[in-house]
């Protein structure tokens, strides 16, 4: 498949946030990245219900929501009717992982499992064949703009061959200091969504950045 660029809206203009999503509508992006943060299971508070509803109000691709909370259990089906397509919580965030994965999918949404940079790719193997999605974070969630942990391709590497060993469908996705040289080697480690934040928002251009991104060929 082709890889899929997921740009993160908490590098947006939150005081033009429409202007911002019609532009990732019009762009070559295939996702939009929502990073919901809770001030416990990170440092940092980002944004709650009524702003991503706003965002779906105005969306014209699926909503790909990263939960950066502990116990996400709580929330589920509130995130599902908010307009989530594709659910993500954090490993380190769920006492019964499984249980959680089962939920989303009842739901209606595709299930998707965060990594944070310390936690080994091994601890997926019972759960593999459960997940749509395994995103893999290449720095420490919390901020956009922060340096691109290298050791995120050998996870990349490592989540693929696990996927391939267990006869899972599932997909990867790689968030943290995406640009287009880590971009490119992640693509070679066999990443299929790259989430960009501030690489993307920061830039003169935002559009051309993200069909720059779409164009990186392995
Ligand atoms: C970090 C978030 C990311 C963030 C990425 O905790 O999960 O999605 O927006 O931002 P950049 O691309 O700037 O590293
Ligand atoms: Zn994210």
């Amino acid at each position: 498949m082709h890889h899929l660029i997921a740009p993160s809206i908490l590098s947006c203009d939150f005081g033009n946030l429409q202007k911002d999503v019609e532009l990732i509508n019009k762009s070559s992006a295939d996702w939009f990245h929502v990073d919901v943060m809770d001030g416990n299971f990170v440092p940092n508070i980002s944004f709650g219900f009524p702003v991503i509803q706003a965002v779906k109000k105005h969306a014209n691709k699926p909503l790909d929501v990263h939960l950066m909370i502990n116990d996400p259990d709580r929330y589920l089906e509130d995130f599902k009717n908010v307009g989530a397509d594709v659910l993500t919580v954090h490993y380190e965030a769920c006492m019964h992982l499984h249980r959680t994965v089962q939920k989303i999918k009842s739901l209606g949404m595709k299930a998707g499992v965060a990594l944070n940079p310390h936690t080994p790719v091994d601890l997926l193997f019972d759960i593999i064949e459960d997940v749509d999605v395994v995103l893999i974070m290449s720095v420490n969630p919390g901020f956009g703009g922060q340096k691109f942990i290298q050791n995120a391709i050998l996870k990349v590497e490592q989540t693929k061959n696990l996927i391939h060993r267990r006869g899972s469908h599932a997909i990867v996705e790689v968030d943290g200091g995406v640009n287009l040289e880590t971009g490119k080697e992640l693509l070679n480690a066999g990443a299929d969504v790259l989430v960009a934040g501030s690489f993307v928002f920061q830039s003169s251009n935002p559009i051309q950045t993200i069909l720059d991104l779409k164009n990186l060929n392995v």
